[in-house]
């Protein structure tokens, strides 16, 4: 494993690489991340990743200075599916000289992005910059956080990037919690009871698919069922997944979207309504 902390190595090191499978993150590795550095891995000659805690994808407020850091453990957890080489740079050498912003409109002004303003930009904006040095030939994102993915393809298809991208579906707790660098602030007991998000979910879903209530009643039951359970919820809601709109039948494309705060955690999670 090769630790790379400047673009300077990073460059030097990929000019030894023939193809680079690049699972971006920002640490705190759990098996969801892991599930994408073993695909890097077996689809490319080379995984690379990245452990970057990007302070432009952070709002006021949020979690910034508490978010989980533990580099040494990542690394130790990387080389052990396989990847080659960790790209581990300091906000100076990601941010000191850079001005530049990418915005993506329309797939990001809905759901998160109009309850975390600034993020999607935050995200758009690193992710291209690591794409620039890493140049990677297929890039691995969890659908976990489904509108960083319609962003991230947005923008590789509106700035001819060519990468290949792959999007794995979301890896759950054994209660059925989608995996989260963030499960950690959790006592054990909250964590067990915040896998009700992801059951009453499922059968909201189920509900939609079964055609029997119209949809805000369906999402009307949803919400209820989720205050009842202690969950604060923001929105619950299904999207096209290419464009993150709501949209009122289901096809292939819909995802059921769901953020609610429990326990003083914000939890966003989403499935395919049609299995
Ligand atoms: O999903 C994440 O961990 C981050 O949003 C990403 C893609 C690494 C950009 O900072």
């Amino acid at each position: 494993m090769i630790v790379l902390r400047t673009v300077a190595e990073v460059r030097e090191f990929r000019l030894t690489c023939e193809s680079v499978g690049f699972v971006p993150t920002m640490g705190a590795l759990h098996a969801g991340h892991l599930k994408l550095m073993e695909s890097a891995v077996e689809e490319n000659v080379v995984g690379i990743g990245s452990i970057f805690v990007n302070p432009l994808q952070f709002g006021a407020g949020e979690d910034l200075g508490n978010y989980p850091r533990r580099e040494a453990e990542d690394i130790a957890l990387a080389e052990g599916v396989g990847m080659r080489a960790m790209f581990c740079p300091s906000v100076e050498e990601m941010l000191g000289r850079s001005s530049t912003r990418v915005t993506v409109s329309g797939v990001s002004d809905l759901f998160e992005g109009e309850r975390r303003p600034g993020h999607f930009e935050g995200v758009a904006t690193i992710v291209a910059q690591l794409f620039g040095i890493v140049r990677p030939t297929r890039a691995y994102f969890g659908l976990k956080d489904l509108q960083q993915c319609a962003v991230v393809r947005q923008m590789v298809a509106d700035l001819c990037m060519d990468i290949d991208l792959q999007f794995i579906e979301t890896i759950r707790e054994e209660s059925g919690l989608a995996m989260s660098s963030r499960n950690g602030y959790f006592s054990e007991s909250d964590r067990a009871w915040a896998a009700h998000l992801n059951r009453i979910c499922r059968v909201v879903a189920e509900r939609l698919v079964e055609g029997r209530d119209d949809f805000n009643s369906v999402f009307g039951w949803g919400k209820n069922e989720l205050s009842r359970h202690r969950f604060e919820v923001e929105y619950l809601d299904v999207v096209d997944f290419r464009t993150m709109r709501p949209v009122q039948s289901v096809d292939i494309y819909s995802r059921l979207v769901v953020a609610a705060r429990f326990a003083g955690v914000r939890l966003i999670d989403n499935l395919a309504v049609i299995e």
